[in-house]
């Protein structure tokens, strides 16, 4: 069918040159200089494929891309970019296609003959089955390393509809056939993968890991050995950026020190935006009025960072789930610490396990380790120390570290008969020993400095071992313990192998009601309403003090619309539990949605003070893992909207 093309490019003799060889393809074109002419152009002609000309040297991209993909932009017409300037492909992730100079005239007349055939964008709500889900991940997992499972299938699935809306695909099957097709040659799994890894952040994240930095460097103030530091997986900037920040509270002397900050990540378009340094004041959520005004200069309603802080860090590209060979590579030895957190959750254990030997490697001795919160070393034999600061964990290498040995993961394997855990999967295994790890009772900062003073093997601090199994455990203690581990789980929103350690639990104590509510929980996640409704009259029964089963019945019959009977549920369980935020929010919504304006809204506030007296990273009982900061926009948004 032939299509109506907008030409939108400054350079007259190739205007003229695509003209023509677009119409003898059969298709009608019309051509206009970039700037002011070409949105009335667009409004006017409706064209169904706008072709635009990048003159590297006349357009700055972002402006470009801006203006193509904003509102008013030309959104629901796909567009094809030609440009000679490669860097912009990574920033143009919403276009059809983005074909480089000298010009592939084969791929431009098979892209435009697609753009005939694809007439419709993709649904956003459609569901991706488990089956393809499943496909998408091994994909990949085997070319990027980048792991996918059940827990993070809706962000996969947001991912290829943002890059399937692009394409003008409707199916996933069709996507997949497209994504091993155009892989490499169209690079189309590297701009799936840039919406795949978005990464939240923000400065100052977990503030103990920059006060043991900022320790460690005060401490050795006087060297004037070379400071390097790496930030793998470093998102927008803000975490390499709060380093910086950290040494030169620490030290005095910054300007006259060799300090370098190293800062990857896979994803092109984190890494521009945290060369540009522009930030909101979502990322400055923690950061004190003080280091707003030293750090940042303040424009309309943006922080930009000083160049001061800028230059102490340097960006790179990196995958960290392939072997390094990019010319950053070669810096990253001998570093005072590292940081990478957040990241391993990408990763199967394995790549990670990889990773995590590679980072002792690059360690100096004494070097520092910082991971997210909810990443624990699952494996022997790395040289590292584990310490507490607060509520946060780092790692120290050892100072007579050697070279690092093989690693041993941990046995896979069930232990033999009469052990405590027989009976478990490995799986059971490797989760209940994490948390039996983390448990471990703290030894503290007993040994800041482990140059100093081999530890004393009473006072040993955590090796990152799995525990000694203290045979044997009682049975009882061991329920308690697993619990625990599917409740951290189930707050982790990993429901199948909180499940697993439920069902574990409730095999030997069948009416543990604290068990069988959490059950609940994921029966009703994974969509047995009916299952679930079952489970909450069950705990009822067995425990009609318990508030959480009240708050579970609640949001059942809210969900089949049995709104009067789902208000006295939430009733029950704040009385039960005045603090309880969800039950309180869910009965604010309820109001709202009923029209009960001074009631939703008085139990919105009642919320927002209750949540204001938890901790910052603390996650939210029964919110699917919200931290109170997202927890707080929610409700904050609520209220917005009907005040
Ligand atoms: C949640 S962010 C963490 C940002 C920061 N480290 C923090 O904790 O605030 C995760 C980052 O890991 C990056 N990432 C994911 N897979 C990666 C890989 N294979 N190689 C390098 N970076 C990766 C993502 O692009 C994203 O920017």
């Amino acid at each position: 069918m032939p299509l109506q093309i907008l030409i939108i490019s400054d350079n007259e003799s190739f205007t003229t040159y695509l003209g023509e060889l677009l119409q003898d393809a059969g298709h009608a074109t019309r051509s206009v200089a970039q700037e002011k002419e070409a949105f009335p152009a667009i409004r006017r002609q409706k064209p169904d494929l706008i072709i635009l000309a990048l003159e590297a040297s006349k357009i700055a991209p972002l402006a470009i891309e801006h203006r193509v993909q904003t509102p008013e932009g030309p959104r629901s017409v796909p567009v094809i970019v030609i440009s000679e300037c490669l860097r912009l492909e990574a920033e143009l992730l919403q276009v059809f296609d983005f074909i480089g100079k000298p010009l592939d005239v084969k791929r431009l007349l098979e892209d435009v003959a697609a753009v005939a055939l694809r007439k419709s964008l993709p649904s956003q709500d459609q569901e991706l089955e488990p089956r393809l889900a499943a496909v998408f991940s091994r994909h990949i997992l085997s070319r990027s390393g980048l792991h996918f499972d059940q827990r993070n299938r809706p962000a996969l699935t947001r991912g290829l509809l943002k890059r399937m809306s692009a394409l003008r695909l409707t199916d996933f099957k069709e996507y997949f056939q497209y994504l091993k097709e155009h892989g490499e040659d169209r690079h189309e799994l590297q701009k799936l993968l840039q919406f795949l890894t978005v990464g939240e952040t923000y400065f100052y994240r977990y503030p103990a890991h920059f006060e043991v930095l900022k320790e460690r460097f005060a401490e050795h103030a006087i060297s004037t050995a070379p400071i390097r530091i790496w930030s793998a997986g470093c998102s927008t900037g803000e975490e390499p950026y709060s380093i910086a920040m950290a040494l030169m509270e620490a030290l005095p002397d910054w300007r006259q020190r060799d300090i370098r900050i190293i800062a990857t990540d896979i994803n092109n378009r984190s890494l521009k935006r945290a060369r540009d340094g522009v930030y909101s004041p979502w990322s400055m959520r923690i950061t004190t009025p003080e280091q707003s005004q030293r750090y940042f200069r303040r424009v309309g309603e943006s922080f930009l960072i000083r160049d001061e802080v800028k230059q102490l860090v340097q960006f790179s590209h990196l995958n960290l789930s392939i072997p390094c060979r990019e010319p950053v590579c070669d810096e990253l030895q001998n570093l005072d610490a590292i940081f990478c957190r957040n990241v391993l959750i990408y990763f199967t254990p394995e790549t990670a396990c990889g990773m995590l030997q590679r980072f002792t490697r690059a360690l100096k001795p004494s070097g520092l380790l910082f991971l997210g919160h909810s990443e624990t070393l699952l494996q022997r034999g790395l040289d590292l120390e584990l310490r507490r600061r607060e509520r946060s964990f780092y790692y120290v290498k050892s100072a007579s570290a050697a070279e690092p040995g093989v690693i041993t993961p941990l046995p896979l394997a069930p232990p033999a008969e009469a052990d405590p855990y027989s009976g478990l999967t490995a799986e059971q295994i490797r989760l209940a020993t994490a948390w039996l790890n983390e448990q471990k009772p703290w030894q503290g900062e007993a040994n800041p400095t482990p140059t100093q003073t081999p530890p004393q093997p009473s006072e040993r601090s955590d090796r990152s071992q799995p525990p000694e199994p203290s045979r044997p455990v009682a049975a009882a203690q061991d329920d308690a313990q697993l619990l625990q581990a599917a409740r951290e789980l189930f707050d982790r929103e990993e429901f199948d192998p909180a499940l697993e350690l439920l069902e574990l639990v409730l095999r030997r104590r069948p009416d543990l009601p604290e068990a069988l509510v959490l059950k609940g929980f994921i029966l009703a996640g994974k969509g047995a309403l009916e299952q679930a409704l079952t489970t909450s009259e069950r705990v009822l029964a067995l425990n009609d003090l318990l508030p959480e089963a009240y708050f579970l019945k609640g949001v059942l019959l809210d969900a089949a619309d049995r709104l009067d009977e789902a208000a006295r549920e939430y009733r029950k369980a704040l009385l039960l539990d005045h603090d309880f935020i969800m039950p309180r929010f869910h009965m604010g919504r309820l109001h709202l949605r009923q029209g009960r304006l001074a009631e939703g809204t008085r139990e919105i506030r009642n919320s927002i003070k209750i949540l204001s007296r938890c901790g910052e990273e603390e996650t939210i009982p029964f919110s699917g893992g919200l931290t109170r900061a997202v927890c707080m926009l929610q409700l904050q948004n609520t209220l917005a909207r009907v005040t």
